[in-house]
């Protein structure tokens, strides 16, 4: 009689338990697909909404997005909206479309100031309806990079195109207590307020080395012993604001010829 630890009956158990295993597995990572989508979609959503200047008060992400929030697709070559269904809207991705050849351009060194190489065609912007229907802020995505990584914000403008609401960064990989600090809610909080263009309608956001200037419209505290971070941030509001981002969209925002 063949004896229980014989090398075929070894082979079968440990055959028998991978197969086991790559069945859980399998049928785990099927399973939590449609979850992790869904939790990608709300973790966008609950950034969008923190800038929003709309509370939750209890209700869902989902929800509240739902009420508060209209995405739209603007042409970042012309600043007009993109015709598009809401399907469409919901569906476009800026990060993916970057980086093919027919739906964005590759910036020259000399546009690209924001070290971000390609620049998607079409941008996604999200206009917050307050109770009236009238348009509060408008939402923008802008990122560029740091010291170590590319950056990524969601910038609330008022319908002037030109005071900034709010600004959340909600992606980067700088420096933990150093770059990583562009992710505090205090330094975030001061960019409230300053103006983006200056009188002659240049960008004009600058982070500071050290503490910016008290009557400063433009400036805004340096995040200490970062300033290769701090001038990530300045780099991405000057391609940003530039003509070759948003530029032209703020600009008939504050012509009033979009809204
Ligand atoms: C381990 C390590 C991590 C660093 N991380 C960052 C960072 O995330 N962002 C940054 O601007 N500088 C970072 N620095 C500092 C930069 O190398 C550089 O010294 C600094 O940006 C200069 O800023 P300062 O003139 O404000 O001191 C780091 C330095 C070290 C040694």
């Amino acid at each position: 009689m063949a004896s229980n630890d014989s090398l075929g009956n070894t082979l079968k158990v440990v055959l028998g338990v991978s197969l086991v295993c790559s069945i859980i597995v399998s049928v785990a990572a099927v399973g939590l697909r449609d979850i992790q989508q869904r939790n990608i979609v709300e973790d966008v959503q609950r950034n969008i909404l923190a800038v929003s200047g709309v509370e939750l008060d209890g209700r869902s992400v989902g929800d509240v997005y739902e009420e508060v929030i209209e995405p739209r697709l603007v042409d970042l070559n012309t600043g007009e909206f993109v015709d598009a269904s809401a399907e469409e809207i919901a569906a476009f991705d800026q990060r993916a479309a970057a980086k093919e050849p027919e739906t964005s351009i590759r910036l020259t060194s000399e546009q690209d100031v924001a070290g971000i190489v390609r620049r998607a065609n079409v941008a996604k912007v999200y206009f917050v309806r307050g109770e009236s229907g009238d348009f509060e802020r408008v939402i923008l995505p802008i990122h560029g990079y740091g010291l170590w990584s590319t950056m990524y914000a969601f910038l609330a403008v008022q319908p002037d195109g030109q005071t900034i609401d709010a600004i959340v960064y909600y992606d980067q990989g700088e420096t933990p207590g150093l770059g990583g600090e562009v992710a505090n809610p205090l330094w975030q909080a001061k960019f409230v307020g300053k103006q983006l263009f200056d009188e002659q309608g240049n960008p004009a956001i600058t982070v500071a080395k050290g503490s910016a200037d008290p009557n400063s419209i433009h400036e805004v505290d340096g995040l200490s012993g970062s300033t290769l971070t701090s001038n990530g941030v300045t780099n991405t509001f000057d391609f940003w604001l530039s003509d070759n981002g948003f530029g032209k969209f703020l600009g008939r925002i504050q012509d009033g010829g979009l809204i």
